[in-house]
């Protein structure tokens, strides 16, 4: 295909690729959104498959078509509930690539010898390449495994870890300038500066705790994007720098709104130490406690049928028991009934951005009764029932009166103002940040125990 051709299929993916963002930004145009970037991806597939850049086809087809199958199938068997897991490793594999093409193009014999100034920005685009990738790719693979939970989801806070952070910072840039001085240990130099961000890549995210992993998957989405950008300027590929880019600056503008959305610093999450159990005040936070209400799916449907306001707050275990569809069941039958019913959506529900929102659409629930904490955080006080299905850390009120609480700060959805809250769950245990929740011993709260898929089913049949 002429270079021509190729730079038209270039501008016009890049193109796609700003119009899936925009529609990915909304939940009416969301699905628009994802064919532009289906469409867009498989334009700069093809392009890049049709140029000079490839030479043989064969190692090109003995690479992309195992690849093709292993993803797709893991991707068709992939669990809602595993999703956050599938998008931190898939993360991984980008800062790997990044890795690999730097270590490729270093080892590469056959290259044309550069001189001058262009060697010098060649050579720091190899070098900033395999260290972001290092970085991502160590980093995902630690929250994959947090995210699955193979291990613990507390933060790691070993002594001086600023200071080690910034000892294996400052390594960096001196391997960096040695690395670019045409030094004949350069190679050497460049896997000791991969190693060393490798283990950044590990510390930092061990020390994020449970509570602000929602920031350590975006903050990993923004750094594969500059992976890919800086993949991008070593291959002189420019579709991949603008698709970098555009990962990368969405990833970190996604970052910044989760931490907004949990009231902290984006700085304070990626040094890490938060979800500690001390809630950096020292004093452990109090463990709740008292005597809890019972009720049974009868008793709730009767509450529901008399109510004039329900709001529904679903979280991650309304994800694990797959409990929409039957809640847009309820939902249709109480609007029957005369009731209002709105939901409330908290920033960081579920495990992945925007997760509740996807489950909701998935059962078609309307868009306009589907509101945002701010939105909806008023309307508590005006309501009759609230019904929690499997959420936790977010209706949790030690996040604002308890300032030990390791979610202290953080804004959640002030459920206990309503006349009376039922919360779904299948036992008094915590959510994924590991903190006891007072709101269970509220007066006007009772539990409706059980899984909540089997509860939402027997309170529409009652209704
Ligand atoms: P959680 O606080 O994790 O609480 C979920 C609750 O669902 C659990 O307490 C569990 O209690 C219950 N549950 C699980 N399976 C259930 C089932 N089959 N039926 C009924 N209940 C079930 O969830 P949340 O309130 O949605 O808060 C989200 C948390 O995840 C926050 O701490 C957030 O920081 C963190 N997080 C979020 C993200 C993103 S981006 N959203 C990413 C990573 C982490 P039982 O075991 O007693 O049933």
């Amino acid at each position: 295909m002429p270079n021509s051709l190729v730079t038209i299929c270039y501008i016009v993916a890049a193109v796609l690729f700003i119009l899936s963002l925009g529609g990915l930004s909304n939940q009416e145009t969301a699905r628009r959104g994802n064919w532009f970037g289906i469409i867009g991806m498989l334009i700069a597939l093809g392009a890049v498959t049709a140029s000079d850049a490839v030479t043989s086809y064969g190692i090109l087809a003995i690479a992309i078509f195992p690849a093709v199958l292993i993803g797709g199938t893991l991707a068709a068997r992939v669990k809602m509930t595993e999703m956050p897991e599938l998008v931190a490793i898939l993360h991984s594999f980008v800062g790997a690539a990044a890795v690999l093409v730097g270590l490729g193009l270093q080892l590469d014999t056959q290259a044309k010898p550069l001189e001058g100034i262009e060697f010098t920005i060649h050579a720091i685009e190899i070098f900033v390449g395999v260290c972001i990738g290092s970085i991502t790719f160590t980093g995902s693979v630690v929250a994959f495994l947090k995210l699955r939970g193979s291990i613990s989801g507390s933060p790691l806070i070993i002594p001086a870890r600023h200071i080690l952070n910034l000892i294996i910072l400052a390594a960096t840039v001196w391997l960096g300038i040695l690395f670019v001085g045409h030094d004949v240990n350069a190679f050497t130099y460049l896997l000791i500066a991969m190693v060393i961000t490798g283990i950044l890549g590990i510390h930092l995210v061990m020390a994020i705790g449970g509570a602000d992993m929602p920031v350590v998957v975006s903050m990993l989405n923004s750094y594969s994007g500059w992976a890919a950008a800086a993949a991008g300027f070593m291959l002189g590929n420019d579709l991949l720098i603008i698709v970098g880019a555009l990962v990368g600056s969405s990833g970190a503008i996604l970052s910044l709104f989760m931490c907004r959305g949990m009231n902290r610093s984006l700085i304070s999450v990626i040094l890490g130490g938060f979800g500690t159990g001390d809630g950096g005040g020292g004093t452990p936070m109090e463990t709740p406690e008292g005597d809890v209400t019972s009720i049974d799916a009868t008793e709730t449907s009767t509450l529901l049928k008399n109510a004039r306001r329900v709001i529904f707050v679903p979280g991650y275990g309304m994800a694990v028991a797959q409990a929409q569809h039957t809640v847009a069941k309820i939902t249709k039958k109480l609007k029957e009934n005369g009731t209002e019913v709105l939901f409330a959506i908290h920033p960081v529900a579920g495990r992945l951005p925007g997760h509740m929102n996807v489950l909701l659409a998935e059962a078609n629930i309307p868009y306009d009764i589907v509101l945002e904490l701010d939105e909806i955080n008023h309307t508590f006080a005006a309501t009759d029932v609230v019904l929690v299905i499997g959420a936790n850390d977010i209706v949790n009120p030690s996040a604002l009166d308890d300032p030990n609480s390791p979610i202290a700060g953080m804004p959640v959805l002030e459920v206990w103002n309503a006349k009376d809250v039922i919360v779904m769950k299948r036992s008094m245990g915590t959510g994924y940040a590991g903190v006891g929740n007072p709101l269970f011993f509220n007066e006007n709260t009772s539990m409706l125990f059980g899984d909540a898929g089997e509860n939402v089913d027997a309170i529409l049949a009652y209704l």
